[in-house]
């Protein structure tokens, strides 16, 4: 199984990416998740610029949810909301309208906050947004408050009962894509 990690957050350290490590952690060997490597070369959206042949970021990000079985993002919270670039690609990936990229695929959100909510605004609004167009949102969320104390030295989530949810919120995505068929068998390599 594919499942496409992306982060909303374009910085090199950024907790939201680290969460996502922590996630694959909890992959089987049946399943691998890349992390979107280039979000910040997504151009701003523009009709004018939506036509064939895409912006090669555009391209790539479209094919790259495309390929995957499903997707598991990790938000950051700015000013309350999700940060500017991440609905920026996901207003790309929404087009074209209704064959969308993001059409029927399964997601999961989670996020990490240096503040005390853990990004739970964010991720109620990317719920929302994904869900406009066309995804099949998990209605879960796990919000990972004063993120910058949160992992531990070997990277996963200190606190049990947090990680124990991450892992739960990883299995749940993978059984979902699973029985809305997305996903036929496991990978060769
Ligand atoms: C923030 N931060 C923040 N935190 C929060 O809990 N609620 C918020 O509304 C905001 N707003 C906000 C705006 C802007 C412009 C920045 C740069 C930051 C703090 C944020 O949680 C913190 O910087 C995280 O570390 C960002 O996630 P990454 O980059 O570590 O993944």
């Amino acid at each position: 199984m594919l499942i496409l990690g992306i982060s909303g957050s374009l910085r090199a350290d950024s907790l939201n990416t680290a969460l996502l490590r922590a996630a694959a952690g909890y992959l089987p060997s049946t399943a691998r998740m890349p992390v979107h490597p280039d979000l910040a070369l997504v151009p701003a959206y523009s009709e004018d610029l939506d036509v064939e042949p895409a912006p090669a970021p555009v391209a790539r990000l479209r094919s790259r949810i495309e390929t995957a079985d499903a997707l598991l993002i990790a938000t950051p919270e700015y000013n309350g909301s999700i940060p500017g670039q991440l609905k920026n690609a996901l207003d790309w990936a929404s087009r074209p309208y209704p064959d969308n990229a993001l059409r029927h695929k399964p997601v999961a959100v989670i996020g990490a906050s240096t503040g005390v909510f853990g990004a739970i605004w964010a991720q109620a609004d990317l719920r929302k947004v994904l869900t406009t167009a066309g995804a099949h949102v998990l209605d879960e969320e796990l919000p990972i408050g004063t993120a910058d104390d949160a992992f531990s030295d070997d990277a996963t989530l200190a606190d049990p009962e947090l990680s124990a949810r991450l892992q739960q919120i990883v299995h749940n995505l993978m059984d979902h894509a699973v029985r809305r068929g997305l996903y036929v068998g496991p990978l060769v390599s």
